[in-house]
């Protein structure tokens, strides 16, 4: 059976700089995957180079600043996507939450989920969606008249996640959700997030907290300057001593 994403052999260069060389990896329709490495090795890249961000800015650039050469192949449900626009692609159902993704101050929680079911994919009503995000996301529900700019970060953050749920996502990349945030908000992030997974939705997450990921995903990847060094099941990578106190700051 093919997986939900295969990435085969990507490639992305920014001038002469090297973003990702001949990445490879796949996310199975029921897995939970985590992707870590250290700063700079080119997380965002991937996460936005499999949501069409990358060509996107590459055909904006094309023939005026900089160069931006994207190579290999990005399938999702088995169907070529790496030369389609972001919003096809997220049409598709493949949703990334952005790094720092925050709502839409001014509007309300209710507000901001109903502007992520504009022109969403799939065929549930918008009705069933929002009963499911705020059965996910209790401490929305009780907020939902609430301006969002007034929320919490660790709010926030669930609303942003909760509107990209909205759209009818069938893959969620989410790209270090709890960047910036305190201890304890974090804790609660991560309980949505596998809670989020549990009702039956792929994620691929990307942490800098890589013991966290760990103990909520099925499998992993670690990049390192734009390359995977290593990947497979949380247990077998933390047996690893070098990955561990090379690359994992474990
Ligand atoms: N739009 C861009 N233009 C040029 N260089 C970029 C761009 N986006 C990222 N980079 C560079 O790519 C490298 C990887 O960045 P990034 O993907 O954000 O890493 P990570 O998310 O793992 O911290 C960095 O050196 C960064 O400066
Ligand atoms: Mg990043």
């Amino acid at each position: 059976m093919r997986s939900l994403l295969e990435v085969g052999n990507l490639s992305v260069r920014y001038d002469k700089a090297q973003i990702l060389n001949g990445v490879s990896l796949e996310v199975g329709a029921e897995e939970f995957v985590g992707l870590v490495g250290p700063n700079g090795a080119g997380k965002s890249t991937l996460l936005r180079a499999i949501s069409g961000l990358v060509n996107f800015e590459a055909r904006m650039k094309r023939g005026t600043t900089g160069n931006i050469v994207l190579e290999g192949e990005v399938r999702f449900g088995g169907e070529r996507i790496d030369s389609l626009a972001p919003h096809e692609i997220r049409m598709k159902g493949l949703v990334l939450c952005p790094e720092r993704r925050r709502p839409f101050r001014e509007l309300t929680v209710l507000e901001n989920l109903m502007a992520g079911a504009y022109l969403a994919s799939g065929s549930t009503d918008t009705g069933t969606r929002l009963e499911r995000a705020f059965a996910l996301f209790p401490q929305l529900a009780a907020r939902s008249g609430q301006i969002a700019g007034t929320l919490s970060g660790g709010e926030q953050q669930m609303l942003a996640i909760a509107r990209a749920l909205m759209f009818e996502a069938k893959l969620l990349c989410i790209d270090e959700p709890s960047l910036g945030l305190a201890p304890k908000i974090r804790g609660e992030l991560f309980v949505a997030i596998a809670r989020v997974h549990e009702a039956g939705v792929p994620v691929l997450l990307v942490e800098q907290e890589v013991g966290q990921v760990f103990r909520m995903s099925d499998r992993n990847y670690v990049l390192s300057q734009g390359k995977i060094i290593a990947h497979g099941p949380s247990a077998q990578l933390m047996a690893d001593e070098t990955l561990r106190a090379s690359y994992l700051g474990l």
